[in-house]
């Protein structure tokens, strides 16, 4: 279970200006829950996603992970997986490669990484493009590559910033049953940040918008 208590999150501009992205921000995320957060450009989706990922810190408050307090933890002792929109794969690997990435960090041997990765990739229908250049893929072949490599390391908690934002609408329609499907089957805990609340309503059972910094309960 992931709780976020009473975060605040300001950053200041050198002109003297400032943007509350969290103020006394609360969140509880039940295990194997996806909860969305829906938002504007710039309201803080990102960076809320970042705190709790580690890459931020909050200037206030605390975020939990089955009762532990993370703060100081750093984000690779975190054991979260965080799948960015954009540059989300590695362009000078090939796709096993990327998708083995993760195990070899964990430590897991090279070749046994790859072995797991081709299993992995065969499970997403992607086997044949094992051995491509990422650049090679579609881009919504390159979301679900992404996919499948933020959840063969069994992450505690998947972090999803617009997952599906750079592809066209008639891919995005397919691409969000199936990441709603694998996420389901995986049994992962997960926070998808996005603009959209199709794509949101699709694949999280909770929703919210973030506004001034709060989270307000859509569904
Ligand atoms: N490290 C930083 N230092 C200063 N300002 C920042 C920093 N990171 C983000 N900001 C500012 O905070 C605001 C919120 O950024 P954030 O990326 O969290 O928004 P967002 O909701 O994810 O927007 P989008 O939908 O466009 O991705 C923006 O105005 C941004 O310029
Ligand atoms: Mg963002």
């Amino acid at each position: 279970m992931l709780e976020l208590r009473a975060l605040h999150k300001t950053f200041h501009d050198p002109d003297g200006g400032h943007w509350v992205l969290a103020d006394a921000l609360d969140l509880v995320v039940e295990r194997g829950q996806t909860v969305a957060v829906l938002g504007p450009s710039g309201s803080g989706k990102s960076t809320l996603l970042k705190m709790i990922a580690g890459l931020e810190a909050p200037d206030a408050g605390a975020i939990f992970f089955d009762g532990a307090d993370l703060a100081g933890v750093p984000p690779e002792r975190r054991g979260f997986a965080l799948m960015f929109q954009d540059f989300a794969l590695f362009p000078h690997l090939d796709v096993q490669d990327n998708v083995a990435f993760g195990l070899v960090e964990q430590g897991e041997r090279r070749a046994r990484a790859r072995e797991r990765a081709r299993q992995m990739l065969a499970v997403f229908g992607l086997a044949a493009h094992a051995g491509h250049k990422v650049w090679k893929l579609s881009g919504g072949e390159q979301q679900r590559v992404a996919l499948a490599r933020a959840l063969i390391t069994a992450p505690r908690l998947l972090l999803l910033d617009e997952p599906f934002s750079a592809l066209d609408a008639e891919l995005r329609v397919g691409l969000r049953e199936e990441f709603a499907r694998r996420i389901a089957a995986a049994g992962i805990t997960a926070v998808l940040v996005t603009h959209d609340e199709t794509d949101a309503r699709a694949l999280a059972q909770r929703g919210f918008k973030l506004v001034a910094g709060r989270l307000q309960m859509l569904w």
